[in-house]
């Protein structure tokens, strides 16, 4: 009987297994399906095209584990901040951090850094306690890098347009593409990287830089055009950095003028970055330029950075992230505080 009871009841676990594996199956068709149907849907939004059926399939396998990732980060409900599946779901990270980013962290810049010791910001004490220099119209609209790594261009760009403003009352969005075709008998080089300290340097020996509009972005490296970029718009009289790894330093330089910073935008995370105060998983190799234009404190009291980036207005909060502030590490979340500087004029 004992024999005969467990085996009735090995068959009634068979034909519950049966069930159960017929429903999880039809259910991973089903997910299956739904899947390729959102893959679709997001390549329809993005514009994005294959090129043969197997790169599809390629693609939407590392599309399909991003969302899976993303779905199973957000419904945790520990963090601070979401991910979405934006126009990087369907890059491993590998093949993002090869393309998006294009800070080159350099020795010789270091040095020349360290000699540099001024900051005209040292003794302000008259910080608000939040900023937004989107409000006082010293920031223009997102732009996109696209894929050439040239972020250093546009966080260059971004903190002169806003010093710009500061010193003349005029909001100019400035050419991107004359640093990325002109700036090229030092150490930038193009799509391939570069520094905003260098960035400055050229605009001041250059005069200047000239309007967006006069010399569109291209987002390949291309060849100087002296006849795009004859009339400056905007100048600089110089640049300094802000004390390394000092958030209050930081906070003093940026509740003053929008402000360059290096991060380190490397991991998974930041590439699916949606909203909400990005708080991490991030090292300090900096790898990125973007722009600290603001900082305040979130709802729930996290106090945060404002931070444009140059990725289009699809990724992040519309273009834009907030990364956590005053955190234990002095180098600050991402490395913010690491590398920053700022133009003036
Ligand atoms: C800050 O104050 C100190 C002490 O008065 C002074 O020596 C220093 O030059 C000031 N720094 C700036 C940038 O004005």
């Amino acid at each position: 009987m004992a024999s005969l009871a467990s085996h009735k009841c090995l068959l009634f676990s068979l034909v519950i297994l049966g069930i159960w594996v017929s429903v999880s199956t039809a259910s991973r068709d089903l997910s299956e399906a739904s899947m390729v149907d959102r893959h679709e849907k997001w390549m329809a939004q993005h514009g994005r095209v294959y090129k043969d059926a197997a790169e599809k399939l390629h693609r939407f396998k590392i599309f399909k584990a991003n969302v899976e990732y993303i779905e199973a980060f957000n419904s945790a409900g520990v963090h601070k901040y979401k991910l979405g599946a934006n126009q990087f779901a369907d890059l491993t990270n590998e093949e993002f951090r090869a393309s998006y980013n294009g800070f080159r962290p350099s020795k010789s810049n270091a040095a020349k850094a360290a000699d540099r010791s001024s900051f005209k910001y040292e003794n302000f004490t008259a910080a608000p306690a939040s900023m937004d220099w989107r409000t006082k119209g010293a920031v223009t609209p997102i732009k996109n890098q696209g894929e050439c790594g040239c972020c250093w261009a546009f966080s260059a760009v971004a903190s002169t347009e806003g010093i710009h403003k500061l010193s003349t009352g005029k909001l100019i969005s400035l050419s991107e593409q004359e640093l990325v075709d002109c700036d090229t008998s030092g150490e930038d080089q193009g799509c391939n990287g570069g520094l905003m300290d260098n960035a400055f340097e050229f605009i001041m020996k250059n005069k200047g830089l000239t309007t967006e509009a006069k010399y569109p972005y291209t987002a390949t490296d291309g060849t100087c055009s002296s006849k795009k970029a004859s009339t400056s718009a905007a100048t600089i009289t110089g640049y300094e950095d802000v004390p390394a790894n000092n958030e209050a330093s930081l906070l003093k330089a940026v509740a003053n003028q929008p402000v360059s910073v290096a991060i380190d935008a490397g991991d998974s995370d930041f590439q699916l970055y949606s909203s909400g105060v990005f708080t991490g998983e991030c090292g300090t190799e900096l790898d990125h330029g973007v722009t600290a234009v603001g900082y305040g404190k979130a709802s729930d009291g996290t106090k945060y950075w404002l931070v444009k980036n140059s990725w289009g207005t699809s990724w992040g909060e519309k273009g834009y992230i907030r990364m956590e502030r005053d955190v234990d590490a002095e180098e600050g979340l991402c490395g913010i505080a690491m590398q920053a500087s700022y133009p003036t004029a």
